[in-house]
């Protein structure tokens, strides 16, 4: 049977240099980990990108293909993007998609795709006024934000220790995948 596919798609903050640590705790909880990163992140990982693309199974994805080009990565189950930065949080809420990331976390909302976005903003940046409208539209769109206490809770510029950031309340707040494809569909 065919795993449950969690994108877990990364922008360019500390965490992220994290993200194979992310991807196993995904993959204990029975993800197949499909792992996408807006260009900078990819630049800070590039070193790891081959590393992570085999803990993954698949490519790393940070572009757009081109035209004519053929899909390789399994279609999502559920998106889980984080870190999300100032940047990609207030880019998919406003749907500025020049990001890969950014687009496929749109597309996925519009497709009813369960969504959900851990920001990694200090209090800085979460006070900008975009922040909190962002935040809004995005959970008025049915993507769950996942601020707050047991959850990611912004520090002072300079405050934050990247190594706390609570990757596994991220997962752990998208529940066990559920069925895997397919066995709805057998008659019992
Ligand atoms: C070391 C470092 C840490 C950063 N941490 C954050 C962060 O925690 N949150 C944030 O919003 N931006 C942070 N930034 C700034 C983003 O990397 C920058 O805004 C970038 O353009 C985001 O692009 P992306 O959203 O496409 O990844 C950091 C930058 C650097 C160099």
């Amino acid at each position: 049977m065919p795993k449950r596919v969690l994108y877990l798609l990364g922008s360019a903050a500390a965490p992220v240099l994290d993200a194979a640590g992310a991807v196993r705790l995904g993959q204990a909880s029975g993800w197949d980990v499909v792992l996408g990163l807006t260009p900078t992140a990819a630049d800070w990982l590039a070193d790891d990108l081959a590393g992570l693309e085999e803990l993954t199974g698949h490519p790393v994805k940070s572009r757009y293909r081109r035209p004519g080009d053929p899909d390789v990565l399994p279609p999502a189950d559920a998106v889980l993007f984080a870190p999300a930065t100032l940047n990609s949080v207030n880019s998919l809420a406003l749907g500025i998609t020049t990001s890969w990331v950014v687009g496929y976390a749109a597309e996925a909302v519009g497709k009813g795709i369960p969504v959900s976005v851990m920001p990694c903003t200090n209090t800085a940046l979460t006070a900008h006024p975009q922040f909190g409208r962002s935040v809004d539209t995005l959970r008025g769109a049915g993507v769950r934000v996942l601020l707050g206490p047991g959850l990611y809770v912004p520090a002072a510029p300079g405050e934050g220790d990247p190594a706390t950031y609570p990757w596994a309340a991220a997962l752990g707040s998208l529940g066990p995948p559920q069925r895997p494809r397919g066995e709805d569909l057998i008659h019992k």
